[in-house]
């Protein structure tokens, strides 16, 4: 385990991968943010030793280093979900990779449905917590209690002063934020009504098939992250439109220039910290 970790890791290195302050991770139709980095290094996921092969087709499924607005990031361009076969395992190895290429905070996007029926269409939710549907947990592995604690706290999964701070750049940039929270459930079949009503019951604002395992790892791993999740459609129960796949991607697209500025603000303004 320790020792795939440490190949992956020196692998990267040697292909430029130096000291990341910041990793990031864009879901889906929300790779654009890229085209604002200087670019030093790509590698493919599939030419990444370690590295689960990529093969959601919508994700191009890269890892790039770069630098934006003077600071060193990292940037995976598409994720590893469960429903593509994946264990919690592989879905969160590359979080556990970039912290030990250096990482202090962490930056998550997805697309979700919207459960919350104040919350629309093409609107953008900071994720202020979670409820974990997966049925696991990326830290249930064995060897993994050499990694980090065990026993995990998630009192406050997400760094509030990185949402503190998208939420004065939302107001600053008339850019709609809601904060709620984000049910991971493993898909890919979208939900039925019944399932809907039910994640409205249980205090879910939105749900998605990602994002959930990453935030745990990197809860396990001490580093600070923030996720926000762009809502591609509406999730009522009594009057539920049937989704469309493309639909969802092109929904995650329109909102994609909204995101980059809450990210790209964010990242100018943050402090980075560093962790233990
Ligand atoms: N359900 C689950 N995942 C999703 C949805 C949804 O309605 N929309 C986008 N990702």
């Amino acid at each position: 385990m320790i020792k795939a970790l440490e190949e992956t890791t020196e692998f990267l290195q040697a292909r430029g991968f130096e000291d990341p302050e910041l990793g990031i991770i864009l879901g889906t139709g929300l790779g654009k943010l890229v085209d604002e980095l200087e670019i030093i290094a790509e590698v493919s996921y599939n030419h990444i030793p370690g590295f689960p092969t990529a093969t959601v087709e919508f994700h191009k499924g890269k890892l790039i280093y770069g630098k934006l607005d003077d600071k060193k990031v990292v940037v995976m361009q598409g994720r590893f979900h469960i429903y593509e076969g994946y264990t919690l395992w592989d879905v969160t190895f590359p979080v556990r990779v970039m912290k030990r290429l250096g990482i202090k905070k962490l930056l998550v996007s997805n697309a979700a449905g919207a459960i919350n029926p104040e919350f629309k269409k093409g609107e953008i939710m900071l994720i202020d917590d979670h409820i974990n549907l997966q049925g696991g947990s990326p830290l249930a592995f064995r060897g993994v209690e050499h990694l980090g604690t065990r026993f995990t706290d998630m009192s406050e999964p997400y760094d509030q002063e990185s949402g503190r701070i998208m939420q004065e750049i939302a107001k600053e940039n008339n850019i709609t934020l809601h904060k709620g929270v984000y049910a991971s459930v493993v898909g890919p079949q979208l939900e039925t009504r019944a399932e809907y009503r039910y994640l409205k019951i249980i205090g879910a604002d939105a749900v998605g098939m990602s994002t959930v395992p990453e935030v745990i790892v990197a809860n396990h791993l001490g580093i600070p992250v923030a996720a926000v999740s762009v809502l591609t459609d509406e999730c009522d129960p009594d009057d539920l439109q049937p989704v469309d796949i493309y639909d969802i991607i092109q929904a995650a697209g329109k909102a994609e220039p909204q995101m980059i500025t809450l990210f790209r603000e964010l990242i100018k303004r943050i402090e980075l910290k560093p962790v233990s």
